[in-house]
C-alpha cells in the first residue's frame, strides 16, 4: 500500500521533470494571453452571477501538490470544473460548465456571491496546506524506508527493535516455533554490530573473543578461513532444531564477513565469564554442592544432546565426540554448558544413518575412549559415539571430584592420565596406557568416606568400562545425580 503510493508519487514527479521547464499555456490575465511554467497548464470554468467564467493559468511545479492529484487541478462538483495538462497550450480547451446548484434562484445577492467566491478559495487554501503537509510527511517516510532497505532486508527491524536485548531476541525466536535459531539475516545483523573487546582464548580453529552487543557480553569464536568447514559444521549443529538447553552453550549467530581479501568466519554465542571448566577447576576448588551442580548439569546437557526427540518438532540424537573440561563452560550459577560442537555427529533415525562431520578432525587424544584409540569402534552404529562421550564424561567427573573440598581435603587440579602420559600425548602413547595396560585415573580410597564422592567414583568407573555398551547412559547418570542432589539438599 505504502509502496504503491510511493510509486505514484515518483512517477508523477518524473513525469513532470520530463515535461521540462518551458511549458507554455494560455493565460486569461497575462500579457499576450500566454504564460510559461515548469509545472502544468490549467483551465477552469465556474459560475459567477449566473455567468460562466473561464480561467486559464500556469501552475508552477512547486504548487502541484500532492503529486498525482494536485489540489489545483481538482474539480468541485457543481462549483467548478478544472483541467490540468502538460503540453503547450493544452489549456486552450473550453470546459463544460458544471451544473450550478446554488444559482437556481437566478440573481444572487452579495452574500451568495462572496460565499461562492470565498468558499472555493478557502477550500483550496486548506487543501493546499494539507497537501503540502501530506507530501512532506510522505517524503520523509519514504526516505526512512529507503534507508532501512539499504541497510537490512525487509522486516528485520521487527526483530531488531532498538530496545531489544539478546535474551528478548532468543525468546522471540524460541516462541516463534522454528526452535532452531534466529533467522539468518538477523544473525548477520547481530554479528555485524558486535564490538570486539578482548581476546579470551586461542585454539587450533582460531580465536575466541569477548564482544559487546547492545551493552551485553557475547562470545565470538573467529575461525581462520582455512577452517571454513569447521565453522560451517559447528553453525549447522548449533542450529539443529530443538537443541537449545540450559546446559548447552546458547548459540546466537553465525556470520561470514568477506572484507575483500579474506573471509572472517564468526560464531557468536552466550558469554560465560568463568570460562571453561578446565580454567574454573584450575582456579577454584569446589564444595560438595558445587561438585554435584557441575556434574549433574553436565549430565543433563549431555543427556539432552544424546536424546532423540521424535515428531516434527523433534531433534536428532547428537554425539559430541570431543567432550573435555576445556569444551565445557561454567555459568554464573555454577552450572555447566557444553560447548564446541564442531565435531558432533547427528543420527538420522528414519534412515538409521549418521551425518558424519565432513572434516576429518578427531577428538582430543587424552580423552579418547579405548575403542577410538584402537579403532575398533563401530562407526556405523550411532550409539558407539554416545558411549565414547560417556567415557570422556567420566574423565571430566574425575577432574571435578579431585577438586572437591570435603573435610578440608582436596587435590590439586590435574588432567586425566597426567601421571601416565606426557603432555600432548600421541595416540600410540594413549593406546598403550588405556587399551593395553587397561589403566584408568586413580580413584582415591578416602572418597569412600563421603557419600557424594563415593557415588561420583562409582559413576566414573562405570563410565570407563573397556566395553562401550556396558557404560552408563547420560540419562542414567543424570538420574543418579539428581537423586544425590536431593539427598544432599543441593538447590539446582
Ligand atoms: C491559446 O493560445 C494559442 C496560442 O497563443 C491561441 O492560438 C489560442 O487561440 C488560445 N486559445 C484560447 C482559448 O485563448
Amino acid at each position: 500500500m505504502a509502496l504503491k503510493r510511493t510509486a505514484l508519487a515518483l512517477s508523477a514527479l518524473f513525469g513532470l521533470i520530463a515535461v521540462g521547464d518551458a511549458l507554455r499555456c494560455n493565460c486569461t490575465n497575462c500579457e499576450k494571453n500566454v504564460c510559461e511554467t515548469d509545472g502544468a497548464c490549467m483551465a477552469s470554468t465556474y459560475y459567477i452571477e449566473g455567468k460562466e467564467q473561464h480561467v486559464r493559468i500556469c501552475i508552477n511545479r512547486d504548487n502541484l501538490v500532492p503529486p498525482g492529484q494536485p489540489f489545483y487541478c481538482l474539480s468541485a462538483e457543481g462549483l467548478l470544473n478544472t483541467h490540468c495538462c502538460y503540453s503547450d497550450y493544452c489549456n486552450s480547451i473550453d470546459l463544460k460548465v458544471p451544473v450550478p446548484t446554488m444559482s437556481s434562484g437566478g440573481s444572487w445577492g452579495l452574500v451568495e456571491l462572496v460565499a461562492v467566491i470565498a468558499g472555493p478559495v478557502f477550500l483550496l487554501c486548506v487543501l493546499l496546506m494539507v497537501g503540502v503537509f501530506l507530501f512532506q510527511y510522505h517524503q520523509r517516510a519514504y526516505n526512512h524506508r529507503q534507508r532501512l532497505e539499504v541497510e537490512d532486508p525487509s522486516c528485520e527491524h521487527l526483530y531488531l527493535a532498538k530496545d531489544k536485548t539478546l535474551q528478548d531476541l532468543i525468546y522471540d525466536m524460541s516462541t516463534s516455533g522454528s526452535g532452531s535459531g534466529l533467522p539468518l539475516f538477523v544473525q548477520r545483523t547481530v554479528a555485524r554490530t558486535i564490538v570486539l573487546q578482548e581476546i579470551i582464548g586461542k585454539g587450533r580453529f582460531g580465536e575466541v573473543w569477548r564482544g559487546k552487543w547492545r551493552g551485553g557480553d557475547v562470545a565470538v569464536k573467529i575461525f581462520s578461513s582455512r577452517e571454513e568447514r569447521s565453522w560451517f559444521r559447528e553453525a549447522e549443529i548449533y542450529q539443529t532444531i530443538m537443541l537449545r538447553h540450559e546446559n548447552i552453550l546458547g548459540f546466537i549467530a553465525a556470520d561470514n564477513k568477506d572484507n575483500g581479501t579474506w573471509t572472517q568466519l564468526w560464531l557468536v554465542s552466550d558469554y560465560h565469564e568463568h570460562g571453561s571448566l578446565f580454567d574454573y577447576l584450575n582456579r577454584y576448588s569446589v564444595t560438595i554442592e558445587g561438585m554435584i551442580k557441575l556434574s549433574l548439569s553436565a549430565a543433563s546437557g549431555l543427556a539432552h544432546l544424546h536424546m532423540e526427540i521424535l515428531g516434527t518438532q523433534g531433534k536428532p540424537g547428537i554425539a559430541h565426540r570431543d567432550l573435555k573440561s576445556k569444551n565445557i563452560l561454567v555459568k554464573k550459577n555454577g552450572m555447566c554448558a557444553i560447548a564446541d560442537l564442531g565435531l558432533a555427529v547427528r543420527h538420522e533415525s528414519i534412515t538409521d544413518t549418521i551425518d558424519i562431520a565432513p572434516n576429518q578432525r578427531v577428538g582430543t587424544k587424552r580423552y579418547m575412549a579405548p575403542e577410538v584409540l584402537d579403532e575398533t569402534i563401530n562407526m556405523k552404529h550411532f550409539d558407539s559415539f554416545k558411549c565414547a562421550d560417556i567415557y570422556a564424561l567420566g574423565l571430566v567427573y574425575w577432574e571435578i571430584a579431585r577438586r572437591c573440598n570435603a573435610g578440608g581435603i582436596h587435590e590439586e587440579y590435574q588432567l586425566p592420565y597426567y601421571d601416565l602420559v606426557p603432555s600432548d600425548p600421541s595416540i600410540e602413547e594413549m593406546r598403550k596406557v588405556v587399551c593395553d595396560q587397561k589403566l584408568r585415573p586413580n580413584v582415591p580410597n578416602w572418597w569412600q568416606s563421603y557419600e557424594s564422592l563415593r557415588v561420583m567414583g562409582k559413576i566414573m568407573r562405570e563410565c570407563w568400562y573397556a566395553n562401550g555398551a556396558a557404560r552408563l547412559t547420560a540419562l542414567r547418570i543424570k538420574k543418579t545425580l539428581s537423586q544425590l542432589s536431593v539427598e544432599e539438599d543441593v538447590k539446582m
